[in-house]
């Protein structure tokens, strides 16, 4: 298994660019099911979640691969379509999966997609995928841990959210999209993958009105077409290595991510100290003064990104004063806190709020996460710490983040993969 040595202290300077977004990839490849003819994707993130989400697609009988002469191109048909059933030890490795529930029912009727139970990070029901998918008139039920969808037509219908669900708004979007007639989706996810996915989806042929707003309509057509989409810059690639500047003392430019979609964490992190500016898809910062305690409460979009929470919080175990940074969207997302604790951080934790009293410095130490962000959040630590890090477990990073050390080294971290 490997595993990421860093050795801290390094400042990181220079421009870098992101890769394309691992969210809204795995919404939009399993859009690519309910389309006639080939989806081709351009910008896919060469991640293991994709790879996850590619196994998925071709285990149900669909054709899905990276195209051998564009590395970064993927391309999908879902014509050949042969067993709409999406087994547990694919699902059990990503819970996106469930994202084929809605286009698998609105397209061939009927769907059987293992329940992802919970997860490192909290008990993530699916109660409001399936509340969607029933208010458009399909028969949901769980049978020995599969939750099966038929229908014979899907008609459109509302849905009123009672959380803010990013991937149960788009599940519910994608299906409407085959049903006949207008869904209404109310108290919808306003998160920019939200947004792409409608903006592919009315490529397709449905009618889309409202996405990036609580409230989005769509009008299904009888049939809709492969597309050829371009995945815009992953926007929390982006946010982690901006916490890496500043928690460097660093100046860098992120180039390739839409400013808008990461406003939350540039506020955020100017209110830290450090001076940012943005030009079309550029963001550039330079925190060279001192790093100020804050509070931080994340929330949907457009509040302060849940999967940004690590990062900042690294960000402020070195920082004057205290913080309090409070998750509202996850009810067990701070695994990162005992680990940053045994590189010297001073934290506490109460209910959802950790209490944050920054220190000087940070010492090495070797750690691991159980999860995507909280690796990440480590990673960023290790860069400001003294001495040497290893951060273990490394596949949670690998899940969502392209060659994340080579980005780091060409900044001039000093930051090493170990098998
Ligand atoms: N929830 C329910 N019932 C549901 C669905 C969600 O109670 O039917 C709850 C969840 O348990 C959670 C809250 O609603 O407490 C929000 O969950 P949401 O459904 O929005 O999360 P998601 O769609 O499963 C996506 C991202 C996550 C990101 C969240 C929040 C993908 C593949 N995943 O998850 O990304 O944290 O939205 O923004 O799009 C990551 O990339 O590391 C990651 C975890």
């Amino acid at each position: 298994m490997d595993r990421i040595v860093v050795t801290g202290g390094a400042r990181l300077e220079g421009d870098v660019r992101v890769s394309g977004s691992k969210n809204s990839t795995l919404a939009l490849m399993a859009a690519a099911l309910l389309a006639e003819g080939e989806t081709v994707l351009h910008g896919v993130p060469k991640l293991q979640d994709v790879e996850t989400m590619l196994q998925i697609l071709n285990a149900l009988g669909a054709s899905a691969a990276f195209d051998p002469s564009q590395p970064d191109t993927v391309r999908i048909r879902g014509d050949a379509l042969s067993r709409p059933e999406a087994p547990y030890d694919l699902v059990r490795k990503m819970r996106a999966s469930f994202l084929v529930l809605g286009p698998l029912v609105g397209r061939f009727g009927f769907a059987r997609v293992s329940e992802p139970g919970g997860c490192a990070i909290g008990v993530r029901p699916v109660d409001q995928h399936l509340k969607g998918l029933a208010a458009l008139g399909a028969k949901v039920r769980l049978d020995h841990g599969y939750v099966e969808a038929s229908t014979s037509g899907l008609k459109g219908g509302r849905v009123a959210f009672d959380v803010n669900t990013v991937n149960g708004t788009q599940n519910v979007m994608m299906a409407a999209s085959l049903a006949e007639g207008e869904t209404v989706i109310e108290h919808a996810a306003r998160e920019p993958e939200v947004i792409e996915l409608a903006t592919a989806l009315a490529h397709m042929g449905a009618e889309i009105h409202g996405a990036g707003t609580d409230r989005i309509s769509v009008v299904g057509s009888k049939q809709l077409q492969g597309i050829t989409h371009r995945v815009s810059g992953d926007r929390i690639e982006a946010g982690t290595l901006l916490a890496a500047a500043v928690i460097t003392r660093g100046d860098i430019r992120v180039q390739g991510v839409d400013p808008v979609a990461i406003d939350a964490t540039l506020q955020k992190l100017r209110e830290v100290g450090a001076e940012i500016s943005v030009e079309g898809d550029t963001v550039h910062l330079c925190a060279d003064g001192p790093i100020e305690g804050v509070r931080v409460v994340t929330g949907p979009y457009p509040g302060f990104a849940t999967d940004m929470q690590a990062q900042i919080m690294a960000v402020l175990s070195v920082a004057g004063g205290s913080s309090i940074v409070t998750e509202t969207i996850f009810e067990n997302r701070f695994m990162h806190v005992p680990e940053l604790r045994r590189m010297g951080a001073d934290i506490t934790v109460t209910g959802p709020t950790a209490h944050v009293r920054g220190v000087p410095k940070l010492m090495g130490a070797p750690v691991m996460a159980t999860d995507l962000r909280a690796s990440a959040g480590l990673l960023v630590a290790a860069l400001a710490a003294r001495g040497e890090t290893t951060v273990n477990r490394v596949y949670h990073i690998d899940r969502g983040y392209v060659r994340i050390e080579e980005k780091l080294r060409s900044l001039g971290a000093s930051v090493r993969r170990e098998r």
